[in-house]
């Protein structure tokens, strides 16, 4: 059975969909939209389907069972709303919105029609996030700790990153993905605190008015509390989760878990792709029917956003928020 599958975005993270899309059985590509519509071509006629620059001109004139939209965060402008109106089936890269009232009609509107959606929260496709899971289950668990370091995204010179109205900045772009990840193992927010710094890299790049790091309290609604730092001052990349319960504390970071109980240390290094398990659930949902597959759908990630926005609320105003 063929899956026909059309992209509006067709920069970095699409062709990183495409590449693993074009090895599961059944996959066709049908349509390549971008508003640079070279790229577009070049994925057409790397991957196959018909190039384009406008979306709405796509989605009216191929016949697709699901669209991959991977577009910045500000240009989010309707192609949801479109394909929910078409009926056809969609991935989103995250974050899924800026504007949460519009992500949560998008949510209500594609429930309603029985669409079936998924998020970019690729970390929840390893298997070791899978274990983590299990061993929290039957541990007396207390805490998390989250931490998200890397370095300004092009060093600044894409200017869609340091804008806050075109990123969110780095809580909401970023360090979603730690987000999304802390409330997948210990379950939903209840509130949340938020503190920021400002002031360095305003002054090296012109423009930049989102945040130079920040941190994120956080109290769930099963008990736990948890906490995540966030920054651009680090020249490398490094991100990882803590969680500990009682002799008990687990480490994630990239494909590595440790598993410390001090007097035995298990490491696990995963050697699975969570792009292509993403991928692969994705297309399986939809070919089966069956939402199941899939570990972050556009509720839950709309979730992620809730928290990572009224983060910001947090730091303007000084108080804690309620989820
Ligand atoms: N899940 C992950 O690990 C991961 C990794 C990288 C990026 N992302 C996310 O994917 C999204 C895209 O990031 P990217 O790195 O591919 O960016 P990119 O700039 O490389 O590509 C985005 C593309 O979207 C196109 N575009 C913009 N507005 C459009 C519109 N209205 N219609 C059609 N095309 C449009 C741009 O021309 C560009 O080619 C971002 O939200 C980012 O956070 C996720």
């Amino acid at each position: 059975m063929k899956t026909r599958v059309g992209f509006i975005g067709c920069g970095g993270i699409s062709v990183a969909h495409m590449m693993r899309l074009e090895q599961i059985k059944g996959v066709e590509f049908v349509g390549m939209c971008d508003i640079e519509k070279g790229k577009a071509e070049q994925a057409a006629q790397r991957y196959g389907g018909k190039a384009y620059a406008e979306f709405e001109k796509m989605l009216e004139e191929v016949k697709m069972d699901v669209c991959y939209i991977c577009v910045p965060p500000f240009a989010h402008l309707g192609q949801e709303e479109l394909c929910i109106e078409k009926g056809i089936h969609f991935f989103v890269e995250k974050p899924v919105h800026l504007d949460l009232e519009k992500a949560k009609n998008i949510e209500r509107e594609a429930k309603a029609k029985g669409i079936i959606t998924s998020a970019g929260y690729v970390l929840r496709y390893y298997d070791i996030v899978e274990e983590i899971r299990e061993i929290i289950a039957k541990e007396q668990i207390a805490f998390i700790r989250g931490k998200y370091y890397g370095g300004v995204p092009w060093d600044g010179k894409v200017k869609w990153f340091i804008t806050k109205k075109l990123s969110g900045g780095q809580l909401v772009e970023q360090s979603t993905h730690t987000v999304n990840l802390m409330h997948y193992l210990l379950g939903d927010l209840e509130e949340i605190f938020a503190y920021k710094t400002e002031g360095i890299f305003n002054k090296i790049y012109s423009g930049y008015d989102v945040e130079d790091s920040s941190l994120l309290l956080c109290k769930f609604k099963d008990g736990y509390i948890g906490d995540l730092v966030s920054t651009w001052l680090w020249s490398g990349f490094s991100s990882s989760v803590d969680i500990m319960g009682k002799g008990i504390e687990i480490n994630y970071q990239g494909n590595t878990l440790a598993v410390n109980r001090g007097n035995h240390k298990i490491i696990k290094v995963s050697s699975v792709d969570p792009m292509f398990e993403e991928n692969k659930a994705f297309i399986k949902a939809v070919t089966e029917g069956d939402p199941s597959y899939i570990k972050s759908d556009y509720a839950d990630a709309v979730k992620t956003l809730a928290i990572t926005l009224k983060a910001h609320e947090s730091m303007e105003n000084g108080l804690p928020v309620k989820i």
